[in-house]
């Protein structure tokens, strides 16, 4: 395991996010419970929330990166409140079912890729660094970034290119890519940057012309934003009432996802096709959000990678999860 740092965002807002009730009498911190760390990266997010809870409470980590799940099961043998289950969070419920929890607290989401991940050259998820184009998350399974682009046509190229890094220059990209890989396939994070530069020419100040293409890259080979839309209704049901969902998003694509899938289940997005309705039709919320909030000039100061950053907060209401579907669709 690659001993690499990660400095966790909006580490105090999203503890205090999970944590806070509010009661009649006003705000009241839990200091025990069940609860869930989705995104565990090097355990930043989750060790400070132990820190905030008693002996009886139980933190269940999922990752899908081996060396995040080392470093998690190196803290799982010093704290026995830890939980370690290497995974993707789209297994949550049926993970934390076989393990006969049902219900929990919290759960917390950090999204995207880690510093260790960016940092290790072995990873190939920087074009800073020359490694192998692999980027997989979990890196026991699944296809690496070279290996798809030896196969993908290029109508397949450009759209994810286009789609996930909206990158103008997608199609100048995918082609070029075409075209070396008759020669030559594309092995390495170098070679890539190589045939990017050979297109984009005009820079976005600040921005690596390859940023948008290795972004895009990433989130294709992980099927990083398909999991979020597959995972959120089943994170929404293992809530117990005025349990916490805290979600940190690194750019639209994952933010807009997280933001539309919250509003479906305040207000499920085919209810103004049905008005009118009795006051008994009146769908129940079963969730409430309860805003966002984005780093302040210190911390993106102190930690750049923060300054994309977007936390947004939901709570679950006490309306049963199944009155709520039987007669609206919160997946549309
Ligand atoms: C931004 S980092 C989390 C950092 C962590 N909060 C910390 O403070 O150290 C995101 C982590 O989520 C993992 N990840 C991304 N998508 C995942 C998914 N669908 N299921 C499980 N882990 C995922 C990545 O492998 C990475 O380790």
């Amino acid at each position: 395991m690659s001993d690499f740092k990660h400095n966790p965002v909006l580490l105090r807002e999203s503890i205090e996010a999970l944590l806070i009730r509010n009661s009649c009498d006003g705000k009241q911190y839990l200091n025990s419970g069940i609860f869930v760390d989705g995104t565990y990266g090097r355990g930043g997010h989750s060790i400070e929330l132990l820190n905030n809870l008693d002996e009886r409470s139980k933190l269940f980590v999922f990752d899908k990166d081996p060396d995040a799940i080392t470093a998690a099961s190196l803290l799982s043998l010093r704290d026995p409140r830890v939980h370690v289950i290497h995974n993707s969070f789209v297994r949550m419920e049926e993970e934390l079912l076989s393990r006969n929890i049902n219900k929990v607290d919290g759960i917390m989401l950090d999204l995207g890729v880690s510093s260790p991940q960016l940092d290790d050259s072995a990873r190939g998820f920087s074009f800073l660094h020359e490694g192998p184009l692999d980027m997989r998350m979990d890196t026991t399974k699944g296809v690496t970034v070279a290996k798809w682009l030896e196969k993908a046509d290029i109508e397949e190229i450009r759209k994810v290119i286009f789609d996930y890094g909206d990158e103008r220059f997608a199609t100048k990209i995918a082609r070029e890519i075409v075209s070396r890989r008759k020669i030559r396939p594309i092995r390495t994070t170098t070679e890539l940057v190589k045939c990017v530069l050979s297109v984009v020419h005009k820079t976005e100040t600040g921005k690596h012309p390859a940023t948008r293409t290795f972004q895009a890259l990433r989130i294709h080979i992980n099927n990083e934003l398909e999991e979020l839309s597959l995972a959120f209704p089943s994170f929404i049901k293992l809530l117990k009432p005025y349990g916490r969902l805290v979600a940190i998003s690194f750019h639209s694509l994952e933010d807009r996802i997280v933001k539309r899938m919250i509003r479906n289940f305040e207000l499920p997005s085919d209810f103004y096709s049905k008005l009118p309705l009795t006051e008994s039709e009146l769908p129940k919320p079963i969730l409430r959000s309860l805003g966002r909030i984005f780093p302040g000039d210190h911390e993106i100061l102190e930690n750049k990678r923060s300054r994309s950053a977007v936390l947004r907060i939901a709570e679950r209401t006490a309306a049963p999860f199944s009155d709520f579907l039987k007669s609206y669709n919160p997946y549309s």
